[in-house]
């Protein structure tokens, strides 16, 4: 364990896994998800439901959540489980903002290697490790990015991109926009 600051009773440090046992625990995250998403067209409800999916079966899932896109240019925080979240972010800042800016997936595997401030926002101190994939609709537009930390150095690799993408894939395919979903609940009212 390489913690620097004191967890919060609720939290634990990271747990690596082998390529073996991650195939294993993504696997049962996946039909999780899926059976408990069936049919669900709510975003909010996506969202808060593959957080806490993912950290019950990844055991190195410290900090889960979505940064969501509330302006062109800036980021702010949105479901998530974990230590306390930054609250918004700036396109091109930090991890979550180099991804909304480019659009691509980012793995970082020791953030301590990073400029602090700029490449990487340490919103808590005991994040070492993380991956942030961008999040799309079915638009094509930007719901935001999905950001996972570990306590650990090396936790993410290309088997956590394959299983997140195919994951957050849901809000392009069948989870419609807040936008739309809100406004249908308050016309049914
Ligand atoms: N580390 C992220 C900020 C969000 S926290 O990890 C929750 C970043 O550098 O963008």
């Amino acid at each position: 364990m390489s913690a620097t600051a004191e967890m919060p009773y609720f939290v634990r440090p990271s747990k690596n896994l082998s390529a073996e046992e991650k195939e294993r625990a993504y696997a049962q995250a996946y039909a999780a998800i899926a059976a408990t998403l069936t049919g669900e067209t709510n975003e909010l409800v996506a969202m808060v439901t593959i957080n806490s999916l993912l950290k019950t079966y990844l055991p190195y899932f410290y900090w889960t959540g979505f940064y969501l896109v509330v302006a062109p240019d800036k980021l702010a925080v949105g479901p998530y489980q974990g230590t306390l979240g930054c609250l918004s972010i700036d396109f091109g800042r930090g991890v979550c903002g180099a991804v909304a800016a480019s659009g691509q997936t980012k793995i970082v595997p020791d953030t301590h290697a990073l400029e602090e401030g700029r490449e990487h926002i340490a919103c808590d101190p005991n994040s070492r490790s993380e991956i942030v994939l961008p999040v799309r609709r079915s638009d094509g537009s930007l719901l935001g990015v999905f950001d996972v930390d570990s306590t650990e150095r090396d936790s993410f690799d290309a088997i956590d991109q394959r299983w997140l993408e195919k994951i957050l894939a849901i809000f392009s395919e069948s989870v419609l926009p807040l936008r739309a979903t809100w406004a249908d609940y308050a016309v049914s009212r």
